[in-house]
């Protein structure tokens, strides 16, 4: 059945994030009804989150014609989960002590579902003793808490105040929706604290000169699936990625590169580490040589690129003095798929390969069906969602190191 939250959306910078999120929701298969504050649409308009959503939103609770359509109470119980994102301060303190002087507060006090807040505000707001009486209260209470996230601010500051990214609370949300989940919810069981993980993930880019490059189709999307799999289970990861479309996943670090030799370098800062993961669909060559400007047409002729082998990341940290304990690569094949891939575990001396059949639609697309290779045989995964994959290669891991 398909799943819906009540979004929330409080007066802050960040509510522009929570149009995001409404994408990133319906991309992954969950509803969204907006509920936007009067302070949230002084940063974002009830016409975008409408048309993002594609349901009318509410903005008051003498909005008659709402009132008339579905009262506040139907609407606090008509969705799965609420989610107050951006939560701001004000919004907390009211939630948190039963004031109902809104369509919003009116609609948290009545829910009888799970909320969960995503608290966005400048750093000293949030230090305020006051509104972490409120959060304490409001966890007491039962709701879930993501972030904020350290970071710079729109205000300038620096610290603990960012909203959580977009993927991060879509993250959050399939986790507490999958109702597996205790009121410690969101901490879950951490099978993988204290364990250093680095992933690899998305394309790299080759510069022929400084408008061209060589590439290739990799969305970065099972990578970056795989870093929030192994964050979740509370492995500490840094993502290095190549370029993408994509918003970082929930993850402790995230470096974004370029090149191949741009990776290894990030790679080998990044060590040591337990665990590593190359999703990484690493140009194998690139150009000798960029050209400092553009080349252009007709000066001489049709230019013949020479191409160089560019190091294999994969190779050499597997091969590198502070070796991770858990070395797992991909291999991407057409055709004899896990014979290719048992020969690519044994030359580049890695723990595990996943073998992936990229003849079809695995790479850009949502669904990957992976055969793990290891010393012990082959653990053959069904076609599944790239998300569902991640989750189910990290407890692999978990597993491996139990
Ligand atoms: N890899 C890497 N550095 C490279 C090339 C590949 O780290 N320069 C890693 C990839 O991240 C992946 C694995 O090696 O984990 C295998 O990548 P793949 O492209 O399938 O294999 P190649 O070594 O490039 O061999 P081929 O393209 O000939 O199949």
């Amino acid at each position: 059945m398909t799943k819906r939250v009540l979004l929330i959306i409080g007066g802050g910078i960040a509510a522009y994030k929570s149009l995001f999120l409404i994408r990133v929701l319906a991309r992954r298969g969950i509803k969204s009804t907006v509920i936007l504050t009067n302070g949230g649409s002084e940063f974002v308009t009830a016409l975008s989150a409408g048309g993002l959503s594609g349901e009318k939103v509410y903005t008051d609770l003498f909005d008659l014609t709402a009132e008339a359509e579905m009262g506040h109470i139907e609407l606090s119980r008509s969705a799965d989960l609420v989610v107050v994102a951006p939560a701001t301060a004000d919004l907390m303190a009211k939630a948190a002590h039963g004031i109902a002087n809104d369509l919003a507060t009116t609609t948290l006090s009545a829910t009888d579902k799970r909320t969960l807040y995503v608290p966005a505000m400048n750093v000293r707001m949030w230090e305020n003793p006051a509104t972490q009486r409120n959060v304490t209260t409001l966890s007491d209470d039962g709701a879930f808490f993501l972030g904020p996230d350290e970071g710079e601010m729109a205000c300038g500051e620096f610290g603990e105040g960012r909203m959580a990214e977009p993927e991060a609370i879509a993250d959050a949300i399939e986790t507490i929706l999958e109702g597996d989940t205790t009121l410690d919810g969101l901490k879950g069981p951490k099978p993988l604290l204290g364990k250093k993980a680095l992933v690899t993930a998305g394309p790299t880019r080759e510069a022929i000169d400084p408008v061209r490059y060589l590439s290739n189709h990799s969305s970065g999307k099972q990578g970056y699936a795989i870093a929030a799999a192994l964050t979740r289970l509370g492995a500490d990861v840094t993502l290095i990625s190549g370029p993408t479309a994509l918003d970082p996943p929930a993850c402790a670090k995230f470096v974004r590169v370029e090149s191949a030799r741009d990776m290894l370098a990030a790679c080998e800062t990044a060590l040591p580490a337990e665990i590593f993961v190359a999703v990484a669909a690493v140009a194998d060559w690139r150009p000798d040589g960029c050209a400092n400007k553009k080349i252009k047409k007709g000066t001489s002729g049709i230019p013949a690129l020479k191409l160089v082998e560019n190091p294999d990341i994969l190779a050499t940290l597997s091969a590198a003095k502070s070796r991770p304990e858990l070395v797992i690569g991909f291999a991407a094949e057409t055709h004899d798929v896990v014979e290719f891939a048992k020969a690519k575990r044994d030359k580049k001396n890695c723990d595990w390969i996943v073998a992936n059949d990229v003849s079809g639609d695995v790479m850009g697309g949502d669904h990957n069906a992976m055969i793990v290779v290891t010393a012990d045989g082959e653990d053959i995964f069904p076609r599944l969602k790239k998300e569902d994959a991640a989750r189910r290669l990290a407890e692999k891991i978990a597993t491996h190191f139990a």
